[in-house]
């Protein structure tokens, strides 16, 4: 049975930054109050599509594979917050990267998403259906935050990142995993106003409103986390020195310090940087992984841990062992084109066309 070594990844963030300030321009908030309940200091804004970003991501993880779209033979999907619903998003990336006819599918688990996909996408690797696979983690929140909810504005951001997994007989890639749900609390994360129950309680589409209970959601996460890294490293026979950097989905500074300090691992194997982003949902965990091979920080053979939790409750914790090779066979032009708004900008056409609908 094959393995499925990860051998290409690549992110896209886009450029327009929206910092604490800018956001207490029209909130009642402070740069004070974010920082020291979140980590989070800014976040990006995006002026293009989930799918232009995915693009970009997906270009850019190729390259660094040494491959072209044609040699894809899976492209799985992970995001909450699709273009369209139908077609789905992973088609549309087979479109634009040309890998033609391969197999497409979207994951929904909200901000475990990328996770979710990196099992379904290795398990079909393993099972000999197909050899190479594409798995993408984005989202496109911007549009579906209520701007005017201090409790869920504060805590977001866009971007995408990808990978390419190839069938090896090498012992890397995922090794082992742990993928759960907190069925019974699905109503403490809920966004209203995208599916048709909206439409059904006689509201209009379209118009988000969160319900949204930070510390039960907080609780949660950690408890789902620390659980799932405890199986995965029990099951694996590896202690928390084994480990040589967690790679966590990226919501809150302290949710991230408790799951480290729960699985016993020290904060400087734990790569951070929600303080940059904020929380991407699905796109956390694969950025991340990104900036810590840019940043030298995976090294060949290491184990990394990447736990991760989002609305459903879903959680789970991912065991990696890194390949040989830690830097890019490639790299590519391709990229987002330049905005013409600033992220304020953009957030005030947003809070403008929600006040429309208000009306
Ligand atoms: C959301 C979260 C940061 C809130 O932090 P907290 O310490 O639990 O804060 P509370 O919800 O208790 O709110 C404390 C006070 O700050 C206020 N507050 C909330 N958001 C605020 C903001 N952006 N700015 C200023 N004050 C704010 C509240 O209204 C409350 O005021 P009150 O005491 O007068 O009622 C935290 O619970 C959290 O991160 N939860 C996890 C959420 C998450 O990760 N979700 C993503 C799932 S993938």
């Amino acid at each position: 049975m094959p393995n499925a070594g990860i051998t290409g990844w690549g992110k896209c963030l886009p450029p327009c930054t929206l910092s604490n300030a800018d956001i207490a321009t029209f909130l009642e908030t402070s740069d004070e109050w974010i920082t020291s309940r979140t980590g989070i200091r800014e976040r990006r804004v995006a002026h293009a599509s989930l799918g232009d970003m995915a693009h970009v991501a997906a270009m850019r993880a190729l390259a660094c594979a040494g491959l072209e779209g044609k040699d894809i033979e899976l492209i799985v999907f992970g995001t909450t917050t699709h273009d369209d619903q139908c077609p789905n998003m992973a088609s549309g990336l087979q479109q634009r990267i040309g890998a033609d006819g391969c197999a497409a599918m979207d994951v929904n688990t909200a901000c475990t998403s990328f996770l979710y996909g990196l099992s379904t996408a290795t398990a079909l690797i393993r099972s000999g259906v197909v050899r190479t696979a594409l798995v993408v983690g984005g989202e496109l929140i911007s549009p579906y935050l209520d701007w005017n909810d201090r409790n869920v504005a504060v805590l977001f951001g866009d971007g995408a990142a990808a990978v390419v997994l190839q069938a090896t007989e090498a012992d890397e890639g995922l090794l082992l995993e742990k993928l759960g749900c907190y069925g019974e609390s699905r109503e403490i994360l809920r966004i209203h106003g995208i599916g048709s129950a909206y439409v059904h309680q006689g509201r209009l589409l379209g118009r988000t409103e969160w319900q949204f209970e930070g510390q039960e959601i907080f609780k949660k996460a950690v408890n789902g986390m620390g659980l799932a890294c405890e199986d995965v490293l029990r099951r694996a026979g590896k202690s928390a020195d084994d480990v040589d950097l967690v790679i966590p989905h990226q919501a809150n500074l302290r949710i991230i310090e408790s799951v480290a300090k729960r699985a016993g691992v020290p904060m400087d194997r734990v790569h951070v940087n929600v303080q940059r982003y904020g929380n991407m949902s699905a796109a956390t965990v694969p950025t991340a992984l990104c900036e810590a091979l840019e940043e030298g920080r995976v090294k060949p053979g290491g184990l990394l841990l990447m736990p991760g939790f989002g609305g459903g409750l879903t959680f789970c914790a991912h065991l990696v062992r890194w390949g040989g090779r830690t830097t890019p066979l490639g790299t590519t032009d391709v990229d987002l084109p330049a905005p013409t708004r600033t992220a304020l900008e953009i957030v005030q056409r947003y809070r403008t066309a929600r006040g429309a609908a208000l009306t």
